[in-house]
């Protein structure tokens, strides 16, 4: 490539990054994911670093790459940071995060390292004189911020007094919690609002309200981690600033340590991989400081980070492709979902060909198109997805909807601002089959070996169309022991399997019928009320609202479904095969009986782990506290249900006191 070429790649490039930080930064609506902004900057830092000599000072100068970002837009009084909040720099391996050590070994004598999680929020800095919280700040650029005291006066996390009267300046991370973003995103969709795309996005959007009640409303949490001036507090080190923190009661992680060498911090990092998964709030990797202050001043910072921290990021498990063709899929409730083949690509050692794109709304807000270039993201089991397109397009070219069923031509019905979507044919093959393969699925009746292929032949031969066909197929074992392909020994085992699932539970039967929105907690818990199969068609649904478990849009999917004519044929012919299944309780024992638990915070074990032990003692978990709550289980880092269970009285337990309730009263 010619230089003038190379050249304006990379303005474009900056143009990109700066319509990127602008969206992020000033309208709180980022374009991009994370992964996708962090390797396009990084991509850029190279291509500068590269082709320097091509460059004005002044080009450079305004690159993205060389600003702390954001200027900000409304109407929050600014005002400047006595201290420039500055950004982190980044690594991504442990050769990096080597030579940022390597850097503080030069200049140091005795050094220890201070590692903690990165909490993805955005950061704030506090004020305090007298012992009262005087000003709250954003970053804004780094160097001038907006006033939003009034909202942080808000967040329980954030102290409004301390017992501590000289001058201090505290920093920290505003984040909201996951749960309490998941619920705000349902209510907003219940509303017909669109819903936030992530929590970092909420939480700014909620710091950044003009009306602090709404704040107060969306419990925002914080976790604290940096004290300006340090030396005037006579803190030496972060594990000091931690220590000091925690005293004036500001909320710290609690899964920091103070570390010396690179294996330790390996294995931090592989272990908190893990760890993340189960906390109640984002973090975008982990961040390494030099733990004695007293060098921080010596190493000092560039114009936008500092030489005494930095972020370490897990690897982004994205890759760059083109979308081959876009089509539908069917599921067994009807459910379209958009998907799309893309140029084989790897990604963590695996060829990724397909990729999901949800629906139509999805492919709408991205703007995506057959031969577009794409991010497409595959994390752990999750089918990959695309994420967005590679360069931005300024005008709207967009993939045309799918108006048909690609397996019967039927209209699809678009349920929800094309979020949902349905074939609505009852008898279209696509979801006929699917539904053939759901009852026949491990989770389900649990068939032999009854996978997609074997179904498939079966409907062909003419001897599968209904659920309750399978327990008809012995009928033809002449024919079936002398399939193709099909060995005898497997057809008898398979037919075996399904004498067996005669045995089964209601609730397994239930979430077989394939009944929409009825997934597997869903139909055990119905189960539960239902007893037998026998009791289904005439069960009065509209009694369950009173239950924590289930809303009216299930409610309203098990009363449509028990008055079609054809499931009513369904449930009589499997009753009369004699499958009046039972639910199967798993209650051991009585120990819980009409206690009801609310669970919050970061445990031990993952929390369906403790749902499992107050279920199997017949005991209650709700989602919210309320009046009817006898007991928080509360682990670390809890927020919002911790401070309504106060208000209301309800008794606190942690981990240890769990299981001791759990002994005593097994022993009454
Ligand atoms: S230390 C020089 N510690 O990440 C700034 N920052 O990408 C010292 N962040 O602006 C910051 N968790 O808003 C620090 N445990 C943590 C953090 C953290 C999140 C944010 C912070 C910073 C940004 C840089």
């Amino acid at each position: 490539m010619d230089n003038t070429k190379i050249k304006k790649e990379i303005l474009d490039l900056q143009k990109k990054i700066n319509e990127w930080d602008n969206a992020y930064y000033n309208l709180d609506s980022p374009i991009v994911s994370d992964e996708i902004y962090d390797t396009e900057i990084n991509k850029l830092i190279k291509l500068e670093k590269q082709y320097a000599s091509l460059f004005t000072y002044e080009e450079l100068k305004n690159s993205p790459t060389q600003k702390i970002n954001a200027s900000s837009l409304t109407i929050f009084k600014k005002v400047n940071h006595d201290y420039p909040m500055l950004s982190l720099n980044k690594a991504y391996s442990l050769e990096e995060i080597q030579k940022f050590i390597d850097n503080i070994k030069k200049n140091t004598l005795d050094y220890s390292l201070f590692i903690e999680p990165k909490i993805d929020g955005l950061s704030i800095s506090l004020k305090y004189h007298n012992g009262k919280l005087i000003q709250a700040l954003t970053r804004g650029d780094g160097l001038v911020g907006e006033d939003v005291t009034q909202n942080a006066l808000q967040i329980s996390d954030i102290p409004k007094e301390i017992d501590y009267k000289k001058d201090l300046e505290v920093r920290g991370e505003v984040y909201l919690s996951l749960s309490i973003f998941n619920e705000l995103n349902n209510n907003l969709k219940l509303k017909g609002n669109i819903p936030f795309s992530n929590p970092r996005n909420a939480a700014a959007g909620t710091l950044r309200q003009l009306d602090p009640k709404i704040v107060a409303k969306r419990n925002l949490s914080a976790f604290l981690y940096y004290i300006i001036n340090h030396q005037e507090h006579n803190i030496k080190t972060m594990n000091e600033t931690f220590m000091f923190l925690q005293k004036y009661n500001f909320k710290t992680t609690n899964i920091y340590k103070v570390l010396t060498s690179l294996d330790e911090i390996e294995k931090y990092i592989n272990d908190f991989k893990n760890q993340k998964l189960l906390l109640d709030y984002e973090t975008d990797g982990i961040v390494i400081k030099l733990n004695e202050l007293k060098y921080y001043d010596m190493l000092g910072q560039t114009q936008k980070f500092p030489h005494w921290a930095i972020a370490f990021k897990y690897e982004p498990n994205i890759a760059e492709t083109k979308i081959k063709s876009i089509f539908v899929t069917i599921g067994r409730t009807g459910l379209v979902t958009y998907n799309c083949s893309l140029d084989p690509t790897q990604i963590s050692g695996s060829i990724v060909e397909y990729a999901t794109l949800n629906n139509y709304n999805y492919v709408k807000e991205l703007n995506l198109n057959v031969n577009d270039k794409v991010y497409v993201k595959k994390a752990g089991e999750i089918i990959p997805c695309i994420i967005g397109l590679v360069s931005y397009k300024n005008k709207i070219d967009v993939y045309p909807h799918i108006d048909k069923c690609p397996y019967c031509n039927s209209l699809l019905y678009n349920a929800n601002n094309y979020l949902e979507e349905y074939c609505l044919n009852r008898n279209c093959p696509e979801i006929n089959k699917r539904k053939l393969i759901h009852f026949a699925s491990k989770d389900c009746m649990n068939f032999f070996s009854m996978g997609e292929k074997i179904i498939n032949k079966f409907i062909q031969l003419g001897y599968l169309n209904s659920v309750t066909d399978f327990y008809t197929l012995k009928e033809y074992i002449a024919s079936l022991t002398k399939l193709d392909n099909f060995g005898p020994k497997s057809i008898l085992k398979i037919l075996d399997s399904i004498e067996k699932s005669r045995e089964n539970s209601l609730e397994s039967l239930l979430f077989g019928l394939s009944i929409k929105h009825i997934g597997q907690k869903v139909a055990t818990f119905i189960a539960s009320k239902v007893l037998k199969l026998s009791n289904f068609l005439t069960y009065n649904f509209d009694l369950l609202i009173s239950y924590n478990e289930i809303g009216e849009k299930i409610i309203g999917s098990l009363k449509q479904w028990v008055s079609e004519q054809e499931n009513i044929n369904i449930v009589n012919k499997l009753i009369d095969l004699g499958l009046d299944l039972k639910y199967k309780s798993n209650i051991k024992s009585k120990t819980f009986e009409n206690i009801s638990f609310v669970i919050t915070g970061t445990l031990s074990k993952p929390r369906n782990y403790f749902e499992q032990i107050i279920k199997t003692n017949n005991g209650n978990i709700m989602n919210a506290i309320s009046k009817k709550t006898t007991y928080l289980l509360c682990g670390d880092d809890a927020g919002s249900k911790l401070k309504k269970a106060k208000e209301l009285n309800i008794k606190i337990i942690s981990e240890d006191e769990f299981y001791n309730l759990l002994k005593t009263n097994e022993s009454k």
